[in-house]
C-alpha cells in the first residue's frame, strides 16, 4: 500500500489576469490536504458485499468525499480521477489494463471553492502511482500532467494551480515560463473564509473571456494593473514588509470587482474582515464564490475571524505564510 498527498493552495495576487500574461503570486496551503491511496491485491477482507474488488487488470477508483466508487474503464470522458490515472500510465508508457489497484480518495479541500481541490487530488494521485510504480517523477513532470486535467476543469487555465500545488512552494507565476519560487522574509498571517458558495473556475474563467471579447482595452487594462500589483506584492514580500500587503490586496480586490468576478457574499465577508481590523482583504481564486482572504496580524486575528464567522463564513481556516510551508 502508498499513500501520497498534496496541498491546498491559495492565489495572493493576480487570478484571472494571470490568464492573460500577466504575473501572480500563489502559495499552497498545507492544512487543506488531498490523499490518494493505493493497494493492489491481495485486499483487506470484504466487509461488506459493496467492497469494491479488482478482478483482472481491473482499477477501482473509491472517491470518498463524492461518496462514489467505480471502475475506472466505466469512468465517463470528462472524469478529473481517470484522467489523472490515464495520463500518469501514458507518462510511464505502461499498459493500464495489466494492472489490478484500487485508489482511494479522500480530501478536507472544497470542491469549486478556488483553493485548488482539483489540482491537489489530480497531484495526490499522480505521486501515488509513481510511488507505487516505483518511478522517479519530478514536480514539473508532475505538474505538466495535472495540467491537462486542470483544462478538464477551467478550459484554459493558466496553470498556476498545478504549479503550486506540485511544487508545494510559493512561486510568482507567469503563463508558459518556468515558475519563480520566491522567498518570504518574514512570514506573515492570513484567514481565508469560505462563502460556502460552489462555483467552479471553467464558469468564471469563461465569463471573463467574454467580457474581454466584448470590451478587449478596458479589461486589458485591469489585467495590467493587477500584474503591476503583483510585481510591487513580490518585492514586498521577499523584503520582510508583508504589512504592506494589505492595501494592495484591497487593491486587486476593486479590479477583481470591476472585471465582475466578485459577488455580495464575497464583499460581505471583505467588508467584515477589514471593519475588524484586517491589514486588506481580497477574493481569492475564480470568484464568484468560494473563498476569501485576509491579512491579519497576532493581535487582530481572533477578532477578525470571530467577525467572518458572525457575518456568514462557512468555514475560516488561519494559516501563516512562510518560505517552506
Ligand atoms: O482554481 P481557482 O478558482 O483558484 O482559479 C484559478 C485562477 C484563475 O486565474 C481564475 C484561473 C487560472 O487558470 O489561472
Amino acid at each position: 500500500m502508498v499513500t501520497a498527498s498534496a496541498p491546498g493552495k491559495i492565489i495572493l495576487f493576480g487570478e484571472h489576469a494571470v490568464v492573460y500574461g500577466q504575473p501572480a503570486l500563489a502559495v499552497p496551503v498545507s492544512q487543506l490536504r488531498a490523499t490518494a491511496t493505493i493497494t493492489s491485491p491481495p485486499y483487506p477482507p470484504v466487509l461488506n458485499a459493496k467492497e469494491p474488488r479488482a478482478g483482472q487488470g481491473e482499477i477501482w477508483i473509491e472517491a470518498h468525499n463524492l461518496n462514489r466508487t467505480y471502475r475506472l474503464d466505466e469512468a465517463p470522458t470528462h472524469d478529473l480521477l481517470a484522467l489523472a490515472i490515464r495520463l500518469t500510465f501514458g507518462h510511464y508508457q505502461l499498459p493500464i489494463t495489466n494492472y489490478q489497484l484500487r485508489i482511494t480518495l479522500s480530501s478536507n479541500i472544497p470542491l469549486a471553492s478556488g483553493v485548488g481541490s482539483g489540482a491537489a487530488i489530480c497531484t495526490a494521485i499522480v505521486r501515488a502511482l509513481s510511488l507505487h510504480l516505483n518511478s522517479q517523477i519530478s514536480n514539473s513532470q508532475i505538474s505538466t500532467i495535472v495540467f491537462e486535467t486542470e483544462k478538464l476543469l477551467h478550459g484554459t487555465p493558466s496553470g498556476i494551480d498545478n504549479t503550486v500545488i506540485a511544487y508545494e512552494q510559493p512561486v510568482y507565476f507567469i503563463k508558459g515560463r518556468p515558475p519563480e519560487p520566491f522567498t518570504v522574509k518574514q512570514p506573515f498571517h492570513l484567514l481565508i473564509a469560505d462563502t460556502g458558495l460552489p462555483s467552479p473556475t471553467k464558469i468564471t474563467v469563461g465569463e471573463v473571456r467574454a467580457a474581454w471579447q466584448n470590451e478587449p482595452e478596458r479589461y486589458d487594462a485591469l489585467f495590467l494593473a493587477v500584474g503591476k500589483i503583483a510585481n510591487v506584492a513580490r518585492a514586498h514580500i521577499e523584503n520582510g514588509e508583508p504589512e504592506a500587503l494589505g492595501p494592495l490586496m484591497n487593491r486587486n480586490h476593486i479590479l477583481l470587482r470591476k472585471m465582475g468576478v466578485s459577488c455580495a457574499e464575497l464583499d460581505a465577508l471583505i467588508d467584515a474582515a477589514l471593519g475588524a481590523g484586517a491589514l486588506g482583504a481580497k477574493l481569492s481564486g475564480g470568484g464568484r464564490g468560494g473563498n476569501m482572504i485576509a491579512l491579519v496580524t497576532t493581535e487582530t486575528q481572533n477578532r477578525v475571524q470571530a467577525t467572518l464567522e458572525q457575518a456568514g463564513a462557512k468555514r475560516v481556516i488561519s494559516t501563516t505564510i512562510t518560505h517552506n510551508q
